[in-house]
């Protein structure tokens, strides 16, 4: 958009700039700058504009996107252009993604990359390394308490490797996810040790009080995130004998975005990244960036501005790089994160479905679909150009954060509900096979979340300890069906490291002082590569979950309808054990996929009937995509066996795929 103010500043800005900017030749930088201009300048006014220093930063902004474009490499440039037009790439149903950490999965970086076959066989093409920047040693919350944004911990590596890493994922066409911890520092940053030797500047890094008076009234408001390891929002610092603020861990330091420097440092940060080769950036903790007395500081308006003015920064430098938003909250709040008030993604392009992980689990526990029908059914539609992570296990905790109407109107009572969950997963619920364990225990409120791997969560440990062929088969087909799911939904289904081989929770990590209180080191293992060869094994646990989800990843891959266009229609049925739905692709309407999946014990059936009067499918002969065969049917009833999936294709129609 075109817009005299706007246009009068940048013109102002380009006489100011450093030299050795404005002698180059910068065509495609202006261009994408004097495109997203208004954008910039709106947002950074209406955060900002109310400083003296003003238009020095804006001009520093500036100066900083040119100056990382000015590094960007030319095959990194020319894959920018390549997604301005495909500028759905990342909607494609052929991307599968897969999170680890570098130590537990492979050692390092090196090994990561000598585990690229592995990877490949797999089926998976876009890797989720999780945070490796410089940490101090001991508890550094996974990685997530960062003591340089711009160098590589050496434990896992050093920039040398990550670059030999990414030249290599793009050579064989798979994608680098990179996190930036935009929320926080750890308090060993180079920003918080001069805040505590009183530099105002860094001080103004941070949320720094000398009493408790702004802290008391923060406090009434604010939740706690780690209440049993970390309770409180702020923690006192001798040093600089200020009260600082610290959502997540004392030792992570909540960075002040009212502060623009805060905020160019950390486009800079990301835009670095980028450079060295991010195809995808996962932003952390992104509910928690703008902090308001008198709310949760989660959430709010301003956060969403900042994430919206990192998007137009980034499509200047970097357009070929697209964000992930981690934001672990309500179905209502997710959904803004791909951008408020836009047709099109203008935040975020990709986010955490944290609301159908927590509905799957709760299929799991209650072997009916009541809630997961029922919440999806009030998911908000997302915008286009925009697209869901899905997951069912991640580095983090099992939140249950379901909305409460949905819970009532599936029959339960919230509170109750919960703690059944809780409990079941826990294993202290009658006979249940789950064995997870707590994490983040509220006292005060009750609340709890769930830690455990996924094949513990589902009965696998339960059933190998007492060697019950059933139980083994029933966990099998729980982890099979649960990723059925997530390479069907629509978005991108992300698996998480371990799982393929059915990795059982490892107890290890409470040897370890810096990690004993962290329930969450339960489920982020060190991978035992012995037991990853027995998935060449016929008949092995690691054999059969490893090839079913090779299997399943590849028919995905050729499923057009599996892209994420918005092209899912629910259904609800009479059957309080399926969840079903279809999908379909709007330039290839004929193939649509009936997913019918029985969460239950026992068989299933699903009356056709209804169907046929919907959509494209006559449903009259159908196919199973997956294994080529037709299923059960009796008399007009789709017979799903116990925990089984399919994702069906009209036989009719289906000589199109
Ligand atoms: C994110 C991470 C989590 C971490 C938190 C604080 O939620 O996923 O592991 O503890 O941010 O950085």
């Amino acid at each position: 958009m075109y817009e005299q103010v706007s246009h009068s500043l940048l013109n102002q800005i380009l006489d100011e700039i450093k030299p050795e900017i404005r002698k180059r030749n910068l065509l495609r930088f202006y261009t994408r700058l004097g495109a997203n201009f208004y954008a910039i300048h709106s947002l950074f006014i209406h955060l900002y504009g109310d400083r003296e220093d003003f238009l020095q930063q804006m001009v520093k902004l500036v100066e900083v996107l040119a100056m990382r474009y000015i590094e960007r490499s030319e095959e990194l440039e020319a894959l920018d252009i390549e997604r301005e037009l495909n500028h759905n790439w990342f909607l494609d149903q052929k991307w599968v993604a897969m999170a680890f950490y570098a130590e537990g999965f492979a050692g390092d970086l090196k090994g990561v990359r000598n585990k690229c076959g592995y990877l490949s066989e797999l089926g998976i093409n876009m890797l989720h390394i999780m945070p490796m920047m410089k940490c101090p040693p001991g508890a550094s919350d996974g990685g997530y308490a960062i003591s340089d944004f711009r160098d590589i911990d050496e434990r896992y590596g050093s920039i040398d490797d990550l670059h030999d890493l990414a030249e290599n994922l793009r050579k064989r066409d798979m994608l680098l996810t990179l996190d930036v911890v935009v929320n926080h520092t750890s308090d060993q940053h180079d920003w918080a040790m001069r805040a505590k030797q009183g530099e105002k500047k860094f001080q103004d890094f941070y949320y720094c009080f000398p009493d408790r008076d702004v802290p008391d009234m923060f406090e009434e408001t604010l939740p706690e995130v780690f209440p049993e390891t970390s309770p409180g929002n702020f923690v006192w610092n001798e040093e600089s004998q200020r009260w600082v603020m610290s959502v997540f861990n004392d030792y992570q330091w909540d960075l002040n975005y009212s502060n623009p420097t805060v905020f160019i440092e950390m486009i800079d940060i990301i835009l670095f990244w980028a450079n060295r080769g991010a195809d995808v950036i996962r932003l952390d903790a992104v509910a928690f960036l703008w902090k308001k007395i008198g709310t949760t500081s989660q959430n709010e308006r301003e956060a969403h501005l900042i994430l919206q003015l990192m998007k137009d920064c980034c499509q200047v430098t970097a357009p070929g790089v697209v964000f992930i938003a981690e934001a672990i909250v309500t179905p209502t709040e997710i959904i803004k994160y791909f951008g408020e008030d836009a047709v099109i993604a203008k935040e975020c392009e990709i986010a955490y479905n944290a609301t159908l992980m927590a509905l799957l689990w709760d299929s799991v526990a209650t072997k009916n679909t009541k809630l997961l029908t029922q919440g999806i059914k009030n998911l908000p539609t997302k915008l286009n150009r925009a697209t869901w992570l899905n997951y069912i296990r991640c580095h983090d905790d099992i939140g249950l954060g379901f909305d409460d109407r949905d819970i009532v109107a599936s029959g339960y009572q919230p509170a109750t509900h919960r703690k059944f969950l809780l409990d079941y997963f826990t294993g202290n619920y009658d006979n249940s096979i789950a064995r997870g364990v707590p994490f983040g225990h509220n006292l005060k409120t009750g609340d709890a979340r769930i830690s455990g791997s996924l094949a513990s969560l589902v009965g696998l440990e339960s059933a190998l300890k007492i060697g019950d062929q059933k139980m083994i088969n029933d966990a099998i087909k729980m982890i099979t069906l649960l990723h059925g799911m997530i390479l069907s939904f629509g978005g991108i289904p992300l698996l998480y490291y371990g799982d393929e081989i059915g990795t059982l929770n490892d107890d290890s990590y409470l040897l370890d002082e810096s990690k004993a209180s962290d329930t969450r080191w339960i489920h982020r293992p060190r991978i035992d590569w012995e037991r990853a060869e027995l998935r060449y094994h016929n008949g092995s646990v690691e054999n059969r979950i490893f090839t079913a989800l090779q299997k399943l990843i590849a028919v995905r891959k050729t499923i057009h309808a599996f892209a994420d266009f918005n092209n899912r229609e629910l259904v609800e049925v009479d059957n309080d054990h399926l969840f079903v739905f279809i999908r379909n692709h709007p330039e290839h309407q004929r193939e649509e996929v009936l997913v019918v999946a029985n969460f239950d014990a026992n068989p299933q059936h699903l009356n056709l009937l209804a169907l046929r009067k919907r959509g494209q499918l006559s449903f009259m002969q159908l196919r199973d995509l997956v294994t080529g065969d037709s299923p059960a049917i009796f008399k007009d009833d789709l017979v799903v066996p116990p925990y089984s999936f399919y994702w069906l294709s009209d036989l009719h129609t289906s000589a199109a795929f």
